[in-house]
């Protein structure tokens, strides 16, 4: 019987096995930063490949950039995150504990004391540094609070080096950093995060026709990491709530563990960003139809999809605690299994190799497995504690197929595969064993 997951049980598991720990732990932790481990940082550079695949190289119309982090200050003036990326700042006058206004629902004192509360005022959220040796106005910049306007800024190149015709895209995959009041539910709300942006470049007649295509496209997306389309919610954002830059938003809402909230956005952005780097660049922004001649500010349809708020997601929606065990044979536990049914492209370890036995010959054949499997991907080899054991142990972190090497292993060169989810298993010989993974994977 499997049950909804607590964030609190999904962090013991996920610190427990490696995925993510807490920054800077020896330290005692900096307040909200997180750290991806030998598995966390396999999950979440699948999530980023498998999106990059499908979004820029499986595409004719899109291509890919990775722009500096830090860019020149004027860029955030003209996309107005320097007047208008804040949020509303109150301080409880009692325990000067600081919130979001926004997030008290209407509370007027402090959630925590009851305090009074401070009138709001307006926090910048973008991080500043200083470029070069002295700490001057001059040379102050801002961390990137997204990463969607390097693809503005840089338009104009891409156009030109590769003749790109609307409708086309620019996507990038990078770090982006806000100074967030109130940080927290684990990687959902961090003060330094990922993001994975496209800016797509359409003829202003045309945007809604893309708008809902790119809708339909983020839809599949979430099908295809494992998300059921019930835990998922389709806002329509009104136009006080939205960015500035913003005249249509749709945000896609997942019933986390701690309530509804946004885990990626779909933003019709206009001429806004383009038109606002021409007026402070003083350069031309705009484009030539090759066909028509006609030149125009073209418009942008703006998917933007959270990295740490998908690794979150696709780890909560795969979680499956069975009380009592699924195992059948005398190796049955009493306490839970847990199961995590990741989808294969995303598992972070694709193949465990478990030879029953420490002894020699046993080993060398179990090395030899390994190198000719480890071009299907992250292969581990565990070769301690039962067999049983050792399946939960790869259950529990994800791992689709257990190759379990034997005595009988020597004489038949065959192996024994087991799937996660069905439990099956399958004796395999040696020289197919590739194949027989390579074509699991592409199924
Ligand atoms: N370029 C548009 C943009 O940045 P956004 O809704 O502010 O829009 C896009 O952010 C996505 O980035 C969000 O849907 C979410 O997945 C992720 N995100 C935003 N703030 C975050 C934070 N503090 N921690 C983790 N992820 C965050």
């Amino acid at each position: 019987m499997s049950k909804k997951v607590t964030m609190e049980t999904m962090l013991s598991l996920l610190k427990r096995r490696g995925f993510i720990f807490p920054g800077s732990d020896i330290y005692g932790g900096l307040a909200n930063s997180w750290d991806y481990g030998p598995l966390g940082v396999e999950l979440k550079n699948n999530i980023k490949n498998l999106w990059w695949d499908r979004f820029v190289r499986q595409r004719k119309d899109v291509v890919g950039i990775d722009a500096a982090l830090i860019m020149n200050p004027k860029v955030w003036e003209a996309s107005e995150h320097v007047s208008n990326f804040h949020d509303p700042l109150v301080e409880c006058k009692k325990c000067h504990k600081r919130f979001r206004e926004d997030h008290l629902e209407g509370k007027k004192t402090c959630p925590d004391c009851k305090g009074e509360l401070t009138a709001p005022t307006q926090f910048n959220m973008m991080f500043k540094t200083f470029l070069g040796p002295s700490e001057d106005s001059a040379g102050q910049v801002y961390l990137r609070p997204e990463t969607a306007q390097a693809m503005f800024v840089d338009f104009p190149h891409v156009v030109d080096t590769t003749r790109a015709k609307v409708p086309f895209g620019i996507a990038q995959i990078g770090k982006a950093f806000r100074n967030e009041i109130t940080p927290g539910n684990f990687i959902f709300r961090t003060r330094e995060f990922e993001q994975m942006e496209i800016e797509y470049f359409v003829e202003e007649k045309e945007w809604e026709k893309h708008f809902d295509n790119w809708l339909k496209e983020m839809k599949t997306w979430l099908k295809d990491i494992g998300v059921k389309d019930k835990n998922l919610h389709y806002v329509d954002i009104p136009e006080d709530e939205r960015a500035h830059y913003s005249k249509k938003t749709i945000d896609i809402e997942y019933d986390y563990p701690f309530g509804q909230k946004e885990l990626y956005g779909l933003a019709y952005r206009t001429d806004f960003d383009l038109s606002q780097h021409q007026k402070h660049s003083g350069k031309d922004m705009s484009y030539r139809d090759p066909v028509s001649g006609k030149t125009y500010i073209p418009h942008v349809i703006e998917p933007t999809f959270g990295v740490d708020r998908t690794v979150l997601t696709v780890l909560l929606e795969a979680y499956e605690e069975i009380k009592g065990g699924r195992s059948t044979t005398k190796e049955a536990v009493k306490e839970s299994e847990i199961v995590l049914r990741l989808p294969k492209a995303l598992a972070p370890v694709k193949a465990a190799i478990l030879p029953l036995s420490k002894k020699e010959p046993l080993q060398k054949l179990s090395d030899e497995i390994f190198n000719k499997i480890s071009s299907v991907g992250n292969v581990q080899y565990d070769e301690t504690g039962s067999i049983g054991k050792r399946y939960r142990r790869q259950d529990e972190i994800g791992t689709p197929y257990c190759i379990t090497i034997d005595f009988d292993s020597l004489e038949d060169n065959s192996v024994t595969v087991r799937d996660r989810d069905t439990m099956e298993q399958e004796r395999i010989k040696v020289e197919d064993l590739n194949n027989y993974l390579s074509e699991k994977f592409a199924s």
